[in-house]
């Protein structure tokens, strides 16, 4: 009896142990009575006899590993292992003390009171072969299933290897990768971070964050803020970057799924997995503009209050800083103070990393969009500070502090722009009273504390602006300051741009975007560089002797993809306290310097040299291609090689791929933002070329600009190789030949060469562009047509003449075809759907008839579908028939059959609708519904002489 009940004490001693060390349990902090976890609670529920133990291979590390914080002797380590990928669904903590919030009367824990065991080992190389620390932690719902242990008994500054598994078990997780500071005396001779900011999910993908890992040139990752936005966008399965959960957040739930679903990017979780992170939170971590008591769209009155059905400013923002501190890798340094982020890293003697919270904590109020005129008179009140006066004082101390014990530099990760900022040139408020421009009596005391105290080499770090700003450190209209030398400044300011958020530059060119940036440059005199196109972030390399910026852009966030523009370098010397001169080398790639040149290389890195596949993209667009188009009436006429016809466009037709270009997976960088999209055409020759004899000034043609992606025929005037143009036959209408060139081209040469009069032909997908006119063309070829479409379209079919017409509402497609037997010389698929049509044609063509893919869809699920039949037609599934992929070619005889038959009335234009000039986008949107019959044409307008 004895011996059992030692045992059972035993048990509970062990179960505490584990759960303590899993610092989640203490989040955002144990001793708060309404906040904390009742660990004690926890454990006990998990000693009920009825509970059984999880099998480990019902769970899974659905979030990768990470790691953060790193201290000479100790660093964070994070994962998550559950028996789900949803997050905990719970919205109260357990405490013992409010009976109300007792988590054992909910009944996802009375499903699972067990909490799950997990083990973790950190060595110095990715085998484990020496272990230099280890330990067990249990996590269970209460915390959403993260852990989060400090790995400690490690080395300063050096890398380590660590990984989880589920106790007792092979269930593992990734392994990690990271690496602890050096210790506070060391002499360090060179410490690299990689900065970044505003990273919206919806808004584009996570590739700075892939290529900085990727590249891996830096130490540690830091993290100014807007690490998730809150807001809703987008609709789940039909956005591939839709918000999840899909809507505003404002419950623990929310807050803990919408973390989880930006965890899952995969250049999110591989730059966690590799480097050792230093995070703090900007406004969008809790909501738009955060302050001490409220945000943009919340007040802490009864009526926002009722608005919100019940939820305060105070339970939202703790709901999002405990979801915060459950899924970051960062360390709470006092636990009497929930809201705390604002903390220090000594690196060395080299620098100190200084990180701010300027939002949450105690920041008096902000424009929130109903108080601006308020705010611009507040903007001077010396009792206004973005930190509170305990962080406030904390932060002077810790700037004395670090020149105190000789550290070379001072770091500060901050989330706003910190240098006065006059922003005219590309906002309508000249100030940003949201940035520290709103708080100025704040940033007086801390110019005043700098240059006072002597305190040398401080650079400011700052995002939130979505784009680049570097500056030298002044007081303007306090110390004088000599912009060309930079004598006077008291040290240098780097802002970020974003990771996906768009800026300034957003929808515009290069270009143009650095005419803006040129305007910003022109107005505020310490501002260096400014540059609003890129979306990127930038490495900071410290040495004693100098400090290194290197800035980064992506050329597209469209989809993912490695490709990386080095956008401007920056030098600061130790003891100079301000940019090195010439700034940046006296030239940069993008936005504007001061006194310096801009020079567009377009010079592209690869991160990922070689394997990198393009996989899961899609089209994120800032709203569709129609959402920018433009009447340019400056556009200059085109000129002319000899080989070329100049046309002066009556009407054009639209095709899916003049949108696809500009939102599919093409870096736009790489195109130019002014595009003129359009391939079909009908108009006159202005004018010939010296080598085009076979047409005549004011002639009537038609054709299609095939392979162009830049100069189309959306426009008065085009430029035209002869051999993509052909007359005009008497008699036919301008607005019906304007749209036959491109699915005129490639019915005929999906058809002509594979059948003869008298073959039957199956048209998969009638009613389309490239479909009605294939019904035309082999029906003018003397063949039997049969094709599908659906209900509304069977009489359209019929007219055009198809002999059968399948509605695939109605009917099923592959079923009819099968019942016919081996019957077809030609399949001609216009819609890839149903996907399986290929494989089942072999039961319904003849045996040596031909599969033709017309190739017109950009959807990812189609082009996998028309991949996997042309590298596997035989095996592994396909078909058996010959298979073949149509692209469009460039054909004079094409053409001239094509009028030919045009003007034998055999085949006739399909015209869905006819749109002005300026209704283009409109035509665009009609088009993109995907609901027309025929061609969306447009009638180009043309001025008077
Ligand atoms: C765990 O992961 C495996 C492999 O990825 C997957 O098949 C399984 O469905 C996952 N289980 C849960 C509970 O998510
Ligand atoms: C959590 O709160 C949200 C918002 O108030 C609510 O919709 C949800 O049902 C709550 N979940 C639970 C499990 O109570
Ligand atoms: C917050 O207060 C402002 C000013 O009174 C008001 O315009 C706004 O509608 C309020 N918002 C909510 C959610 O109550
Ligand atoms: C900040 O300092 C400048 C320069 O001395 C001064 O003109 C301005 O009035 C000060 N503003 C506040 C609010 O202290
Ligand atoms: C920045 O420096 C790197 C490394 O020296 C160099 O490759 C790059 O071209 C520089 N970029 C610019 C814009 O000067």
């Amino acid at each position: 009896m004895g011996s059992s009940l030692f045992a059972a004490v035993s048990l509970a001693a062990l179960v505490t142990a584990s759960f303590d060390t899993n610092l989640n349990y203490h989040s955002p902090s144990r001793r708060h009575e309404g906040l904390g976890i009742d660990v004690p609670k926890v454990a006990k529920r998990s000693l009920v006899k009825r509970a059984t133990p999880w099998d480990p291979s019902q769970l899974n590390f659905t979030h990768g590993v990470a790691s953060g914080d790193p201290y000479p002797h100790s660093v964070i380590l994070w994962t998550r292992i559950a028996p789900s990928l949803v997050n905990d669904g719970s919205n109260v903590t357990v405490s013992g003390n409010v009976p109300f919030y007792s988590h054992e009367t909910e009944k996802y824990i009375k499903a699972s009171p067990n909490p799950i065991c997990v083990e973790y080992r950190v060595g110095t190389d990715g085998n484990f072969s020496t272990v230099v620390d280890k330990g067990t932690a249990y996590t269970t719902s209460d915390i959403d299933f993260t852990v989060k242990v400090e790995a400690k008994k490690l080395a300063p500054f050096k890398t380590y290897y660590y990984q989880f598994n589920v106790c007792g078990s092979n269930n593992k997780s990734p392994t990690g990768r990271t690496k602890t500071s050096p210790d506070h005396d060391d002499a360090v001779s060179k410490i690299s971070l990689a900065v970044f900011s505003c990273s919206n999910y919806p808004m584009g993908y996570f590739n700075a964050y892939g290529n900085a890992a990727r590249k891996d040139k830096v130490d540690f990752f830091v993290h100014l803020g807007d690490y998730i936005y809150e807001y809703s966008k987008g609709k789940i399965g039909k956005d591939q970057r839709a918000a999840s959960p899909e809507k505003e957040i404002f419950s623990l739930y929310d807050y803990r799924t919408r973390l989880g679903q930006y965890r899952s990017d995969l250049d999110l979780r591989l730059a966690h997995q590799n480097f050792a992170w230093i995070p703090t939170w900007d406004d969008h971590e809790v909501a738009n503009n955060v302050y001490r008591d409220g945000t943009s769209g919340m007040n802490n009155t009864e009526a926002s209050f009722k608005k919100f059905g019940g939820i305060s400013v105070d339970s939202r923002k703790m709901n999002a800083v405990r979801a915060y501190f459950e899924w970051m890798p960062i360390r709470q340094v006092d636990m009497d103070d929930n809201l705390r982020i604002w903390r220090s890293f000594k690196m060395g003697k080299l620098f100190d990393l200084i990180m701010l919270d300027t939002r949450n904590y105690d920041r008096s109020i902000t424009t929130l969009d109903w108080n601006d005129d308020y705010i611009e008179k507040l903007k001077d009140d010396a009792g206004r500070s973005l930190m509170g006066s305990l962080q406030e004082n904390w932060f002077y101390r810790q700037l004395s502090k670090s020149k105190e014990r000789g550290a070379a530099w001072r770091i500060v990760g901050n989330q706003i722009i910190f240098s006065r900022m006059n922003n005219s040139a590309v906002y309508t408020n000249p100030l940003n009273a949201d940035q520290w421009d709103g708080y100025t009596a704040n940033r007086n005391r801390t110019l005043h504390h700098l240059y006072s105290n002597e305190i040398s080499n401080t650079a400011f770090l700052a995002g939130d602006s979505h784009a680049n700003w570097v500056s030298d450190l002044v007081w303007l209209d306090e110390t004088p300051y000599d912009q060309v030398t930079g004598a006077g400044a008291i040290g240098v300011e780097f802002a970020g741009t974003a990771v996906t958020s768009t800026g300034y530059g957003a929808g515009r060119s290069i270009a143009n975007s650095s005419d803006r940036s040129a305007g910003l440059v022109r107005d505020n005199r310490e501002l260096q560089w400014a540059e609003g196109y890129y979306r990127g972030y930038y490495e900071l390399h410290i040495s004693p002797e100098e400090l290194n910026a290197r800035y980064y852009g992506s050329p597209s966030v469209a989809f993912r993809n490695p490709f990386e523009v080095s956008l401007a370098n920056f030098t600061v010397k130790a003891g100079a306290n301000h940019l090195q001169r010439n700034v940046a080398n006296g030239s940069v790639e993008s936005g504007a310097l001061q006194r310096g040149k801009t020079v567009p290389t377009n010079l592209t890195l690869n991160t990922q040299t070689g394997t990198w596949n393009v996989t899961g993209f899609n089209q994120i667009t800032k709203g569709g291609l129609e959402k920018h188009l433009k009447i340019n009436d400056a556009t200059p006429v085109p000129t002319i090689t000899d080989n070329e016809i100049l046309v002066q466009v009556h009407a054009m037709g639209l095709n899916p791929v003049d949108h696809k270009v500009t939102e599919g997976p093409m870096p736009l960088r790489l195109i130019g933002t002014n595009l003129t999209p359009g391939a079909d055409f009908c108009g006159k020759v202005a004018k010939i070329g010296k080598n085009v004899n076979e047409f005549k000034v004011d002639e009537w043609v038609f054709g299609a600009k095939i392979g162009s992606l830049k100069d189309g025929t959306l426009a008065q005037y085009v430029a035209v190789p002869k051999q993509m143009v052909s007359s005009l036959p008497e008699g036919v209408k301008v607005e019906d030949a304007a749209g036959v060139g491109i699915v005129g081209l490639t019915a005929i040469q999906a058809t002509k060469p594979n059948v003869k009069s008298g073959d039957s032909v199956f048209i998969n997908g009638g009613s389309g562009g490239t479909g009605a006119i294939g019904i035309q063309i082999a029906k003018a070829l003397g063949c039997n047509v049969t094709t599908t479409c659906s209900t509304p379209n069977v009489e359209l079919c019929k007219s055009l003449g198809a002999d059968e017409v399948i509605d695939y509402k109605k009917e099923d497609v592959v079923q009819a075809l099968t019942s016919k037997g081996p019957t077809y010389s030609l399949i001609i698929d216009n819609i890839g759907s149903p996907p399986n049509l290929y494989k089942a044609s072999s039961s319904f063509i003849l045996p040596h008839g031909k599969f033709v893919q017309v190739g017109m869809t950009l959807s990812l699920g189609g082009l996998t579908q028309t991949g996997r039949n042309m590298l596997f037609p035989h095996i592994l599934g396909g078909g058996k028939n010959s298979y073949q992929m149509i692209i469009t070619k460039a054909s004079v005889d094409d053409l001239g059959q094509l009028g030919l038959f045009m003007k034998e009335g055999k085949v006739k234009g399909v015209v869905d609708s006819v749109w002005e000039f300026e209704d283009a986008p409109k035509a665009f949107e009609k088009l993109k519904t995907g609901r027309a019959k025929g061609k969306v044409v447009v009638k180009v307008r043309q001025d008077e002489k």
